[in-house]
C-alpha cells in the first residue's frame, strides 16, 4: 500500500522518463479502454434450437485507481446492455497488486456487481487472488473466502464445485463452477509445502443428471486438458492474456502451459475453451495489446 503522494511521485517519475509507449501501456490501455470480445460457436453435441448468449466478466482486481467501484459499476452497465441470457463471473475480484492508492473492500466491489442483470441469473466462481488475500481462508485450508460471502450477500450465486441446471425456452443446460485450482498458498505458517488446489472436476460433473449441455466455469484454464468432451464449453480467465501480447503471442503467461491457453478461443480434440483477457491488472498496472474486455459468447 502506498500513499496518494507516493503514488503521484511514481506516476510523475514514470512519465518523466517513460516513452509514449510506456505511458500508453501504463495509463491508457489498463484504464481507458473497454472492448467486447465476441465469439459464436456451436459445440459438438449442443442441443439444436438452444440459442444462448453468455456474458462473462473476469479478473476485475478491484483497487484504486485502476479498478474503482465506480469503474466496476460502469462495466456492469455495459455488460447489461449486451443482452446476455446468463452472466458469469470468472474470479479474481480481489486486488492482487501493491501499487494502489486504496484497496476496494469486498462489500464495495460486490455492491457494484449487484447491478448485473440477466434473465437466467448471475453465476460466479472464485479466483486465486480471492483465496490468497484471505488469511483466514488460507489458515482453514478451504471453506469460503470473504469474496464468497460478499457475492452471496448481494444475491449472486457462487459455485464451489457445484453444478446447476437452467432452462431457456424449455431447453436445459448446466452451469458447473469449479473451485480454484491454486487456492492454497504454500508456506510454513499454513503447514503446506506446495501450492494446493480446491478444484474437484469429477465431483462437480457428477452432479449433472441428464444429457443437457454443460458450460464449465474454471478460473484458471490449466484444467482444460482434463475436461471431458461431455463439457460443451469451458470459460476461463486468470491469464489476462499475459497482460502484454504482441501479434498473437504473450511472452509471460501464468500457466504451466505457457502461451497455449493464454487468450481467446482454443479448440483441442473438438473441445472448446474460451479464455478472457479480463478487465484488471495483477502484479503490475500494465496492459499492452490486451485491452480490458467483456466476453460475449453466442452458443447455438
Ligand atoms: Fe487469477
Amino acid at each position: 500500500m502506498i500513499t496518494r503522494r507516493g503514488f503521484m511521485q511514481v506516476i510523475g517519475g514514470g512519465f518523466a522518463s517513460a516513452v509514449a509507449l510506456g505511458g500508453y501501456a501504463f495509463a491508457v490501455e489498463p484504464l481507458a479502454r473497454l472492448r467486447i470480445a465476441h465469439y459464436s460457436l456451436t459445440p459438438p453435441g449442443w442441443t439444436p434450437g438452444l440459442k444462448l448468449r453468455v456474458v462473462a466478466i473476469a479478473d476485475l482486481h478491484a483497487c484504486e485507481p485502476w479498478m474503482s467501484a465506480r469503474r466496476i459499476a460502469s462495466i456492469c452497465t455495459r455488460a447489461n446492455e449486451l443482452g446476455g441470457d446468463v452472466t458469469v463471473l470468472l474470479g479474481d475480484y480481489a486486488s492482487g497488486m501493491n501499487l494502489v492508492t486504496r484497496y476496494v473492500h469486498s462489500s464495495e466491489w460486490s455492491k457494484a456487481l449487484s447491478a448485473l442483470e440477466a434473465p437466467l441469473g448471475v453465476h460466479a466462481v472464485m479466483g486465486n487472488h480471492d483465496w490468497w488475500e484471505d488469511r483466514t481462508a488460507q489458515k482453514n485450508g478451504g471453506g469460503e473466502t470473504f469474496g464468497h460471502r460478499a457475492l452471496v450477500e448481494v444475491g449472486i450465486s457462487v459455485y464451489s464445485n457445484r453444478a446447476i441446471r437452467l432452462e431457456k425456452d424449455g431447453l436445459g443446460f448446466w452451469i458447473a463452477g469449479l473451485e480454484d485450482q491454486l487456492a492454497l498458498l504454500p508456506g510454513k505458517k499454513w503447514k503446506r509445502s506446495a501450492m494446493g488446489g480446491l478444484d474437484d472436476l469429477d465431483g462437480t460433473l457428477a452432479q449433472v443428471t441428464d444429457e443437457a449441455p454443460i458450460i464449465l466455469l474454471a478460473h484458471e484454464p490449466d484444467i482444460f486438458p482434463k475436461v471431458p468432451a461431455r463439457v460443451s464449453l469451458t470459460l476461463s480467465g486468470h491469464t489476462h492474456g499475459g497482460q502484454v501480447r504482441f501479434i498473437g503471442h504473450s511472452p509471460v503467461v501464468p500457466s504451466r502451459f505457457g502461451d497455449r491457453y493464454a487468450y481467446g478461443h482454443i479448440v483441442e480434440e473438438e473441445r472448446n475453451l474460451i479464455v478472457s483477457g479480463g478487465l484488471g491488472c495483477s502484479i503490475a498496472p500494465i496492459r499492452f495489446g490486451v485491452p480490458p474486455e467483456i466476453v460475449v459468447v453466442d452458443l447455438g
